[in-house]
């Protein structure tokens, strides 16, 4: 459930009419419900509740420092995977030690970074990082916890571009060779072994894939456990999907993830981190956009809209569906007809969606791309110069611009002519 209803015939974010967003800060814009927020938090807290645990915020899906400050007064951990997403999870307020650093390509400077600011854990990826990790530690006097991301082999059965889990993807490390890699660590000075660590992709609509990456999971952990580690605390990645399409059969809620955690590794004693992102923030964000043109082609109807691919990436990335809806309510019975939803970047891959069925349009209407607060905003860019989408968050009645756009003035002021030229 989220907080983008109708009411009066128009749509709401929570108490604010989007609408009135629009007009004030202009379109695209991003805009997500602090409700949204706090109620996927809550959601995933509870389905933990049988164990120590720390649900921590992946930080790639929305990294507005808003975002992140409201996650963690909420008592978020973070799952960082850069040295900029870490000084943003520090500059929100969130304490080194709820923060874990994830990523296959940590580089020296990042890990120091990190070592000096406070760290929950490193998930190390590969041998040459965790030698490399090592050695820094030893450099600075530190010793840091870690957990091994283990590749489990198992197919997360969703699109290509976001499955970590199978031997063939760039992840982890094998977990067929994790106990030889688990005695190197522990014998690495600086290094101080505590978990594992396993994400086997994004977007998930079924559990099985969950269940059988954890119970290898559960099996490694008694191995490492039988040759002296000491292992508490397991690291189950992120992914659990969300609904994309509100007509279609919904993924499994939190409550039921939470269960096959239990199920897995419920008996291990383990403290559990997880690391959902899409999940929380996904439907807890749309972005607004204005009809530019509506043109008649040879054999359909373009809806050209002020929102393009270098706002809202994954449909021209990933094939991704975004609902689209449109910010005045249509009548119940009222006619639909077929738009290709288009931006205006110089691509045909920007197209949000072909023969999206609409009530008629014309140019100045307003529409929502739905679960849009995941992956959107963090993805956009400034193709074409178009300036960076502005981000607005709405609590209750009240909103704020908590990214604002920029003029043209300071995107040009970024680039630097050489004496030179
Ligand atoms: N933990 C790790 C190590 C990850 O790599 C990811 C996502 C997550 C957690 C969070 O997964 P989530 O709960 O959000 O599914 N740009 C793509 C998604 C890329 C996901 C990358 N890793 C998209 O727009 O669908």
């Amino acid at each position: 459930m989220d907080h983008f209803l109708y009411r009066n015939g128009e749509l709401f974010a929570e108490d604010v009419p989007l609408s009135c967003i629009a007009q004030q800060v202009g379109t695209p814009v991003y805009v997500y419900s602090a409700a949204t927020l706090t109620r996927h938090f809550g959601l995933f807290r509870q389905a933990l509740d049988w164990t120590d645990h720390l649900v921590c915020f992946a930080v790639k899906s929305n990294s507005n420092l808003a975002v992140l400050k409201l996650m963690g007064d909420l008592g978020a951990g973070m799952d960082v995977v850069s040295g900029g997403e870490y000084a943003r999870a520090k500059a929100a307020g969130v304490p080194g030690d709820r923060i874990v650093f994830s990523g296959v390509g940590k580089t020296v400077p990042e890990m120091r970074m990190a070592i000096e600011g406070g760290i929950r854990q490193f998930n190390i990826e590969s041998e040459p990082e965790m030698r490399a990790l090592s050695a820094l530690c030893v450099s600075m006097g530190a010793t840091v916890p870690v957990a091994i991301r283990v590749n489990p082999d198992v197919d997360a059965k969703t699109h290509e571009k976001i499955a970590t889990g199978k031997s063939d993807n760039k992840f982890g490390i094998p977990i067929s060779r994790a106990m030889a890699v688990y005695a190197e660590a522990a014998s690495l000075p600086g290094l101080r072994v505590v978990g594992v660590d396993v994400h086997i992709g994004s977007q998930l609509t079924d559990l099985a894939p969950f269940r059988a990456a954890y119970l290898k999971v559960a099996e490694l952990t008694r191995a490492l456990r039988a040759e002296g580690h000491d292992i508490t605390r397991l690291d189950l990645g992120g992914g659990l999907g969300i609904p994309y399409r509100r007509d279609n059969s919904a993924p499994p809620l939190p409550i039921e993830y939470g269960q096959v955690i239990r199920e897995t590794v419920g008996d291990l004693g383990c403290e559990i981190e997880i690391e959902p992102g899409r999940n929380i923030v996904g439907n807890a964000g749309v972005l607004l956009s204005r009809v530019i043109y509506v043109k008649n082609g040879e054999d359909r109807d373009f809806l050209i809209v002020d929102a393009a691919m270098n706002d809202l990436l994954r449909p021209a990335m990933y094939g991704s569906h975004h609902d689209i809806v449109p910010l005045i309510e249509p009548a119940v019975g009222a006619p639909v007809r077929p738009y290709d939803v288009v931006g205006p970047v110089c691509e045909s891959g920007d197209t949000f969606q072909k023969g999206a069925d609409l009530p008629e349009l014309a140019a100045g209407g307003l529409v929502a791309f739905r679960s849009a607060g995941a992956y959107g905003a963090v993805m956009a860019s400034e193709y074409n110069s178009r300036p960076l989408v502005p981000e607005v968050l709405v609590q209750g009645d009240h909103f704020a611009v908590i990214r604002a756009r920029p003029t043209f003035e300071e995107m040009l002021a970024r680039d630097s002519i050489p004496a030179w030229l």
